[in-house]
């Protein structure tokens, strides 16, 4: 299997380096730190959000034109209530994204982390398809497998329910399976484990087919395990080619664990954030299990939104030609983060970064001890970075190492600017911290 994106072994040591050689990297760091205070920067680069020019790809959805006629291709009188399932058009539309078949797809609401709250929340109370109790009333209490570093809203999301979260390392090929095996073989409370397969939220990766196949065959301790596939970077690349991924729903039928995905997407990052539309594909017994609660709490999702997203995007060529947009977008803004850390860190070697090949994210790893005080250092001279420690259960990165960039939603001269601001201040914390110890 492949390496650790940030090994404990592998840690960024500084070694070989004189003490001469650092004291000059953090006067220069301070001298430039100085020179960036003077602009008085605000830029706020915390979350990955996209850009107002990405967000104009799309306005075509404020024409009301979209929604006439107000009737889905199955019939259905979208001004009206009713409708759980979410209408053809847009099960149609998501059901190769979700690699799940139109009748199993569900699209609801604009956001898939709501979706994917919900499933836990039903889980909390009643238990899953398969499942003897309800996961709040299981013997050993409820734990989930985190591949770290990971998105930190699905953390928060355990955290909010007590559910308890063990790290599992990400690797160049996905997650480290052999854990993962391990782990859910033996571990009973295991009932679930957070999945971003593809271009993943902070590190790039994309699982390769024996991990997905993995994830799908091996034998959990918990009949009612399950996989929280989100596939929110499902069709967001920034290379000339698509990565693909291999589908989990069909990995699962084939082992006989057709239960075990719960498989999310969303319009969020393609259309307008916010005002998209989310589904999940799952096996039919998950989606009945879905519906029936559904049911309870509301008379049936916005089917004009889903028109409007379904028309506009059209088809997986339609979704595939706006994506490319998007990516033309987005593309310089990446290239920018390698050009300004190749600049900064190539000779040293005092930190390392991902180039990931799509999705929204670059992680950068400093010398262990260094990542708060970075981010902290950038804070002071205006530029807001993601929280330290972020992407960990419990926001406890161990080794205080991982930084979490975003570049999609500055203006490229901000953004450049910002990215110096990370790059002096991360030279000048690692040249302090490693003086330190060679006092020591
Ligand atoms: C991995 C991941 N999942 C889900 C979301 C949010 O998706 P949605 O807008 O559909 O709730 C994000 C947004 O950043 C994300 O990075």
């Amino acid at each position: 299997m492949g390496h650790c994106v940030t090994t404990k072994a592998g840690r960024i040591t500084g070694e070989g380096m004189t003490r001469e050689h650092l004291e000059q990297i953090r006067d220069d760091a301070e001298i430039r730190m100085r020179e960036l205070r003077d602009l008085g920067l605000c830029i706020d680069m915390s979350r990955g959000i996209p850009a107002r020019e990405q967000l104009r790809l799309s306005d075509a959805l404020l024409d009301d034109a979209l929604i006439d006629p107000p009737i889905s291709a199955d019939d259905v009188d979208c001004r009206n209530y009713g409708g759980q399932q979410g209408i053809l058009d847009a099960r149609r539309l998501l059901s190769p994204l979700l690699g799940v078949p139109e009748a199993q797809v569900i699209v609801h609401g604009n956001s898939s982390l709501a979706l994917m709250y919900e499933c836990i929340a039903l889980a909390w109370r009643k238990g899953v398809p398969g499942g003897t109790a309800p996961w709040s009333a299981g013997e050993h209490g409820a734990t989930f497998i985190c591949v770290v570093p990971g998105y930190d809203r699905h953390f928060a999301m355990c955290e909010d329910f007590g559910i308890r979260m063990i790290r599992v390392d990400m690797l160049n090929d996905g997650p480290d399976v052999d854990a993962v095996r391990r782990l859910v073989a033996t571990d009973p409370s295991i009932k679930g484990m957070w999945c971003v397969p593809k271009y993943s939220n902070p590190t790039g990766t994309v699982y390769s087919d024996e991990v997905v196949k993995e994830l799908a065959t091996m034998p959990t301790l918990a009949p009612d395990f399950r996989l929280f596939w989100d596939n929110a970077y499902a069709v967001h690349p920034l290379a000339d080619v698509d990565e693909s991924l291999a589908n989990l729903y069909e990995a699962c039928v084939g082992a006989g664990t057709t239960d075990r995905a719960l498989i999310f997407t969303s319009t969020s990052k393609m259309t307008h954030p916010g005002s998209g539309v989310a589904a999940i594909g799952a096996s039919e017994a998950n989606i009945r299990w879905w519906l029936d609660a559904a049911g309870l709490r509301s008379v049936g999702p916005d089917k004009l939104n889903q028109l409007r997203q379904a028309r506009f995007l059209r088809s997986p060529s339609g979704v595939k030609a706006l994506m490319e947009q998007h990516r033309l977008l987005l593309k310089p803004k990446f290239d920018l983060v390698s050009h300004v850390f190749e600049r900064h860190f190539a000779t040293s070697g005092l930190a390392r970064w991902t180039s990931p090949k799509g999705g929204y994210f670059v992680s950068l790893e400093v010398v262990p001890g260094t990542a708060a005080k970075t981010v902290a250092l950038a804070q002071s001279l205006g530029v807001k970075f993601a929280t330290a420690g972020s992407c960990f259960p419990y926001r406890d990165d161990p080794d205080d190492v991982h930084l979490r960039i975003a570049p999609s939603y500055p203006a490229i001269e901000d953004l450049a600017l910002a990215l110096e601001t990370i790059a002096v201040c991360t030279l000048k914390s690692a040249a302090d911290e490693l003086l330190r110890q060679a006092r020591r």
